[in-house]
């Protein structure tokens, strides 16, 4: 008797218990495993996984690998043969997260939230000169699925919304902006900026003194990329010469963020331990579930990674 294929499932017990209710219940063709090294290597047609595992090439007939969470970078794809596919999470409950960070991040930097944060610490009752969000732009690095979800969340408010991606893009309501010719005229117009890039080579260090000097005086950064794309050292810069107004980080370079770093503490920064968006296991296991009906029956996937871009 031919035993059925299985779906590996790398990642924490209470992720794997929703996942395994799912998958009985939605793809009953296909056995749930949550232990590598009890399940029959040539079995293995779809691992899910946060780190690509050691000792992978075990699982010969393997043809997907998804991601469980909307970033690749942590994957080394090298030893993955070309037929496998990589595939990043993309699924509503990341998607919705995102959407209220970014919106309460934006909103607190509009509002001068760090500012009177600072001024409550010193019993300072004093207010600020506001502004319209009809006059506070803000663009986005990237305007892939999360950052456009973001943006339809900001839209209502009245910001003008700019953004900038490695290919043109074309979307209603959004000043767009592609590639590395262009990218000076989009920091040119932006006050508020979101950096929702993957990190790859050519994304490496992008939010650097450069970058930072093009933007114009009073701006501000949401940072819920990846942490090596900031310089933080640039930021800091940047922040002291009263160039940059204030950054709301949730990601840094290293994470944790070391004990005594000077973003902890610094007066126009704001540290979130990289939780602005994370997979939920209901939404992602019925995204994963489509995504495996959709390869069955030779459909493209969602989320599908293009290996050699590296997102
Ligand atoms: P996505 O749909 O793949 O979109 C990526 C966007 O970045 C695309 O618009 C792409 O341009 C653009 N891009 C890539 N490389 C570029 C380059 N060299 N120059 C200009 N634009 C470039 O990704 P997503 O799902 O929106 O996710 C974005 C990232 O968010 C993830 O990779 C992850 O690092 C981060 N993230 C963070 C958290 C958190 O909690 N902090 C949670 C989830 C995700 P094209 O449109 O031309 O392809
Ligand atoms: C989180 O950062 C993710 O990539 O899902």
């Amino acid at each position: 008797m031919s035993r059925r294929p299985v779906f590996l499932f790398n990642s924490d017990a209470a992720r794997a218990a929703v996942f395994r209710d799912a998958f009985a219940r939605d793809l009953p063709d296909l056995a749930f495993a949550d232990d590598m090294d009890a399940v029959e290597p040539d079995d293995v047609r779809y691992l899910i996984t946060w780190k690509v595992p050691e000792r992978l090439h075990r699982f010969r007939r393997l043809e997907v690998v998804f991601s469980i969470g909307a970033g690749v970078d942590q994957f080394d794809t090298s030893g993955l043969p070309a037929h496998v596919a990589v595939v990043r999470m993309v699924e509503d409950g990341i998607v919705r997260m995102m959407q209220e960070y970014v919106a309460l991040a934006v909103l607190a930097l509009h509002r001068d939230w760090p500012a009177y944060a600072g001024q409550q610490r010193r019993e300072l009752w004093q207010a600020r000169p506001p502004r319209r969000a009809e006059g506070r732009r803000v663009g986005f690095l990237g305007l892939g699925v999360l950052a456009q979800a973001a943006m339809e969340r900001l839209a209502p408010f009245g910001f003008p919304l700019v953004g900038w991606s490695r290919s043109p893009r074309s979307i209603d309501g959004v000043m767009c902006f592609y590639g590395g010719d262009q990218l000076a005229a989009f920091l040119a117009r932006t006050d508020v900026l979101v950096c929702l890039l993957p990190l790859t080579d050519e994304t490496r260090g992008i939010l650097n003194t450069e970058l930072f000097a093009a933007l114009p005086p009073g701006a501000s950064l949401v940072h819920v990329g990846r942490g090596p794309q900031l310089d933080a050292d640039a930021l800091l810069a940047s922040l002291d010469a009263d160039h940059l107004s204030a950054a709301v980080l949730d990601v840094t370079d290293p994470e944790p963020l070391p004990h005594g770093h000077p973003l902890w503490r610094h007066p126009k920064v704001v540290v979130t331990p990289h939780v602005a968006s994370v997979t939920q296991p209901e939404t992602a296991a019925r995204a994963v579930i489509d995504n495996i009906r959709r390869h069955v029956s030779g459909q493209p996937m969602n989320g599908l990674v293009d290996r050699t871009r590296g997102y």
